[in-house]
């Protein structure tokens, strides 16, 4: 049984090779590296390892090593010592080669039977465009890069998202990996599930008494999660993001995770396939809250021009580089949910993601039920100017990012004469409560891959049965077309129709 979040901040003991195919893209420079020299500096890597370097471009080593030491430098999350950085880039190497190309995996496999250099325990990253996921796994089981499961040494392969474009591509996809890997050998990264708030999640639900009996349709009245952008198309991001758009690129994946981890039924130990057995089984529970139309559950956007919130002009979604100029991706995305059973039925879950929005942040929000007798008035204040209202339900709030925390917002008594109640947030934070910087989402995935430990990972039943949520909306998209919406803001008010019947609305803070 793996021990999720021990195992994790262990060492690894065993020699390994890391292969990161697509090794002169962007993720690889940002976060891979960056991540894996922190696991270096933190003494959690082998003695023995090396880090290939898998691309096309014409480098030898040294050059690779060079910019690999540069991207340390800026993206590193702690400091980066010169002398750590020039030892830990000592095991990087560069292998060129084309990914379409059999011979590319023919030479590999010819350089790894120098086994001291190339230590025979092998994690495969593939940071590649999707549509090459399925011949790289091909060429790597048949020139004999990957063992079998239970070899004496193992061979295992990350893929990134996106696992699909739809519920068809997810399944074919699927069924292509499981072809030539077994589903123990493959980890699908999901990036949302190694932030240390998101994995919080599971804990406080499940570490603490008092939340979980309330839990549930008789005391919470909706859930609403949100994960708010404000950059648009930066590094010419535009030719991917036009072919998926906010509902692929975040609603599919880590929305629906999010939504998963609030929602799940407690797992009967921290084992990857029982926690990953529950999150399938609210996954199934799940579907769109459709009255009539599918327009009551779901709500398309896309941004147009203006300025952004230091006043400077940014360009509409259809002016963006590598943006087809009649396109109707959204770059935000609303929806109802239902969960079908026992402890959710009826209890609206609105999700929403954007990109130019009015603020970098993403939270979950439980809101509970009000009181059934209103004894007290509330006062809310904004400034000097206060109000008299009603009571304002109890809300708890997982804050991932930024100022990552759990806050829980209830009702007290304002000094005074008269008896009124003001909201006030009981809260943890994490820069208050520890004082060192939280380890990046990559740094722990990284760590769980090489100590085998899949919990984090997305296995192939929950990507289709995230596909299944989602599927109806992509069959629909003719009725569904996107609202445009101005930089700067919380996307537009036809997203508001969402909370019909439900006593609230989003969140806009
Ligand atoms: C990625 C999406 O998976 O997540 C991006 O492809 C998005 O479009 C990013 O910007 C957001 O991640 P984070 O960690 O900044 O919330």
């Amino acid at each position: 049984m793996a021990l999720h979040g021990i195992i994790g901040e262990s060492r690894v003991d065993n020699p390994v090779t890391i292969v990161i195919f697509g090794a002169t893209g962007d993720l690889t420079h940002r976060k891979l590296i960056p991540a894996l020299f922190i696991a270096y500096a933190q003494g959690l890597l082998p003695s023995a390892f090396t880090i290939v370097g898998f691309a096309r471009r014409d480098y030898d080593d040294e050059t690779f090593r060079g910019m690999m030491g540069d991207s340390i430098k800026e993206f590193s999350r702690l400091p980066a010592d010169e002398e750590a950085v020039a030892r830990f880039v000592q095991h990087i190497r560069y292998h060129q080669g084309d990914i379409s190309s059999f011979d590319a995996y023919a030479d590999l496999k010819a350089k790894f039977d120098d086994t001291e250099t190339y230590p025979e325990n092998r994690l495969y990253y593939l940071s590649i465009i999707p549509s090459l996921f399925e011949t790289a796994v091909e060429y790597l089981k048949t020139s004999g890069l990957v063992n079998n499961p239970g070899a004496e040494h193992w061979s295992r392969v990350v893929i990134e998202k996106p696992f699909g474009r739809d519920l068809a591509s997810a399944t074919a996809l699927n069924a292509a990996l499981l072809k030539y890997l077994d589903e123990s050998q493959i980890y699908r990264i999901d990036h949302y599930l190694g932030k240390e708030t998101v994995q919080n999640i599971l804990s406080f639900r499940f570490a603490n008494a008092i939340f979980e009996p309330v839990f549930n349709r008789s005391y919470v009245d909706h859930i609403q999660i949100t994960a708010a952008e404000t950059v648009g198309m930066e590094k010419g991001r535009g030719g991917y993001y036009d072919e998926y758009g906010a509902l692929r690129d975040m609603v599919t994946n880590h929305l629906l995770q999010l939504l998963c981890l609030v929602t799940m039924e407690a797992p009967g130990d921290l084992s990857a396939e029982s926690i990953r057995n529950e999150k399938v089984k609210v996954l199934n529970a799940t579907s769109l809250d459709i009255r009539e139309e599918i327009s009551d559950a779901v709500c398309r956007g896309q941004y147009s021009g203006g300025t952004d919130k230091n006043g400077k002009p940014v360009k509409g979604y259809l002016q963006e580089e590598r943006i087809d100029p009649s396109s109707k991706t959204e770059t935000f995305a609303a929806l109802r949910l239902s969960i079908n059973n026992w402890r959710w039925a009826d209890v609206p879950i609105l999700l929403r993601t954007g990109k130019r929005m009015a603020k970098k942040t993403t939270e979950i929000a439980v809101q509970f039920k009000v009181p059934p007798l209103q004894l007290f008035q509330q006062v809310e204040c904004e400034g000097d100017v206060c109000d008299i209202t009603h009571i304002k339900p109890n809300t708890l709030i997982f804050q991932i990012q930024p100022n990552e925390g759990i806050f829980l917002q209830v009702g007290t008594k304002r000094p005074g004469m008269r008896f009124v109640v003001e909201n006030v947030k009981m809260d943890f934070s994490y820069s208050g409560t520890w004082n060192k910087s939280l380890p990046e989402a990559y740094e722990r995935l990284l760590l769980d891959a090489l100590h085998g430990d899949s919990t984090l990972f997305t296995r192939s039943d929950e990507v289709e049965a995230e596909w299944r949520v989602i599927q109806p909306i992509l069959d629909n998209l003719e009725k569904l077309k996107p609202y445009s919406y101005p930089p700067n803001a919380w996307g537009m008010p036809e997203s508001n129709w969402l909370f019909h019947g439900v006593k609230g609305a989003w969140r806009n803070r």
